[in-house]
């Protein structure tokens, strides 16, 4: 053996560990060194630095686990900035993982914002009346129908039958029964919080090799795969279809949002990996977003069982006057859901305690601007309002700690004018959880109206508490984002009558 240098001799003593571990350490080290500046909002405080060295990736991590409230101001203002300048898809794109997830595709157009807004709110009673039509099918095989106490995760029950219902109003049937797809639809959005969560855990420099070592990547990829296999041959039928209609026939083929996006999207949309990753984009904006809003309501109802009664008889009420939903022409989910006022009420209430997010509506400047009281807002800033802390300020919600299921409903009723505010749904300067301005969220009236559907059905049918020795389970957060506990558990059975 040839003579070895104090340098060989240093390498030949170490074992994998070593070898692999001090260069990783090396470059992690190296992250703690360097640290990016963002553009920074002028005279905008700077929260959450221990040091004035201290190295971002830590600020980053503390953010990520303890992330609270930031000032809220502007708001009336900004809302008249155009999406040109001031970017709410941007801001969601870049929390969600942009390229690395492949969510980019929501930057280059906006087909998916168009077809919620121009299609399926523009005919709202026409789709919740299919989503009520497909939550009989549901019922029947994702609601356990038993006279014992049965234990069941809140949110898995939920999600399914929310998939069910989303996937027929997009893409119709036989998608929406198909378990691939109904599964595919809801993984995607674990991965994609997952692998998003992971990277914005580090500074966005290192996240080209950061991206390569999360294994919910390489799931969102093989899920995007399979979800073009299943989308092509629908995207094929609708083009058949469509040549047949323009050849002057008759062709039978169901009213779908994906129908619509093909009609209405240019030749890039339509190639099929583009429309199958935006479909798969949109059950990521309404699936998680709608359950996680019914789990709530259901463990807060839980934790104050007298509001099942209150609830019960009001839905009792409507069912007397208008029959039960979806029985006769005066019973349509559009006339029926409406009348719901107390659920409505307690809807905005427990959102209130549970909001999606802590921080938003956010919004990234594409181009600097200037605001009237001479604020400076540089080109690539992130900014976003504290609408958590906003809508728990004594002077917006009085008394803000007291669960009050009807506190909207009595503002309602208080005048004739307050009759069509406070309602869910809506946003205002003061309730920011769908968002706010022309940016907020497209789906929210469609989003309430699934939520009302599966709730007057849950709460009229069946009896839930929690298991013996259980309370309502905490949330728990994620940057700014809040989620019901996945595990939360509460048991049910078919209501016991007379
Ligand atoms: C309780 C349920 C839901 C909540 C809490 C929710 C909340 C939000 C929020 C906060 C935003 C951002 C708005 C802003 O920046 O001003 C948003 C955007 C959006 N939501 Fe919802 N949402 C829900 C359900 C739905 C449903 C059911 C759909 C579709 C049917 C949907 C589709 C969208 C879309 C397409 C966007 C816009 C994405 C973009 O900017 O390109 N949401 N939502």
């Amino acid at each position: 053996m040839g003579r070895l240098t104090p340098l060989h001799r240093v390498i030949a003593s170490l074992g994998y560990v070593q070898i692999i571990g001090i260069p990783l350490g090396a470059f992690l080290f190296s992250l703690l060194l360097f640290k990016r500046r963002n553009p920074k909002v002028h005279g905008a405080p700077d929260f959450g630095n221990r040091w004035w060295w201290e190295p971002g990736l830590l600020t980053q991590s503390r953010f990520t686990f303890g992330a609270r409230v930031l000032p809220n101001k502007y708001l009336s203002e900004l809302r008249l900035v155009p999406p040109t300048q001031l970017s709410a898809v941007r801001a969601q794109v870049d929390n969600l993982g942009h390229k690395w997830t492949h969510t980019n595709i929501m930057t280059e157009s906006n087909l998916h914002f168009r077809v919620i807004q121009n299609k399926l709110i523009a005919e709202l009673p026409k789709y919740l009346d299919i989503a009520k039509d497909e939550l009989e099918y549901a019922w029947k095989i994702e609601i356990p129908h038993s006279q014992e106490w049965q234990e069941v995760n809140v949110q898995q029950m939920i999600r399914m039958l929310v998939a069910r219902l989303s996937a027929k109003v997009f893409m119709g049937y036989p998608a929406c029964r198909n378990v691939e797809w109904l599964n595919l639809s809801i993984d995607f959005s674990i991965d994609m919080f997952t692998a998003a969560f992971t990277l914005r855990m580090f500074p966005p420099w290192t996240h080209p090799v950061v991206a390569h070592f999360i294994p919910a990547r390489y799931r969102i990829k093989r899920n995007l795969k399979t979800a073009e296999r299943i989308i092509r041959p629908l995207m094929d039928m609708h083009r058949v279809a469509a040549q047949k209609r323009a050849a002057g026939e008759r062709v039978d083929e169901e009213d779908t949002l994906l129908n619509w996006m093909m009609d209405h999207g240019d030749e890039k949309e339509n190639e099929p990996e583009n429309m199958s990753t935006r479909q798969a984009i949109l059950t990521l904006a309404s699936i998680h977003t709608t359950s996680m809003a019914v789990a709530n309501i259901l463990f807060d109802l839980c934790a104050r069982p007298e509001w099942f009664h209150v609830l019960r008889d009001e839905i009792s009420q409507i069912t007397n006057e208008l029959g039960p939903i979806g029985s006769g022409p005066n019973s349509e989910a559009k006339d029926w859901l409406p009348r719901l006022e107390k659920l409505d009420s307690f809807f905005i209430e427990s959102q209130r305690f549970n909001p999606p997010i802590l921080l938003g509506p956010q919004r990234v400047a594409l181009k600097s601007l200037t605001l009237k009281d001479g604020t400076y807002i540089p080109a690539g800033s992130r900014i976003s309002w504290a609408s958590h802390h906003h809508l728990n300020d004594p002077a917006v919600t009085p008394r803000p700690e007291l669960f009050d299921p009807l506190r909207s409903y009595h503002r309602r009723h208080s005048s004739p004018e307050q009759m069509n505010k406070h309602l869910a749904g809506q946003t205002n300067m003061d309730n920011l959880s769908f968002g706010y301005g022309k940016l907020s969220c497209p789906g929210r009236a469609f989003s309430v109206g699934e939520i009302k559907l599966i709730l007057a059905r849950l709460i009229n049918q069946f009896e839930f508490k929690f298991p013996e020795g259980k309370s309502r389970p905490l949330n728990m957060y994620a940057d700014e984002n809040v989620f019901p506990d996945p595990e939360g558990r509460i048991i049910m059975r078919l209501r016991q009558r007379g």
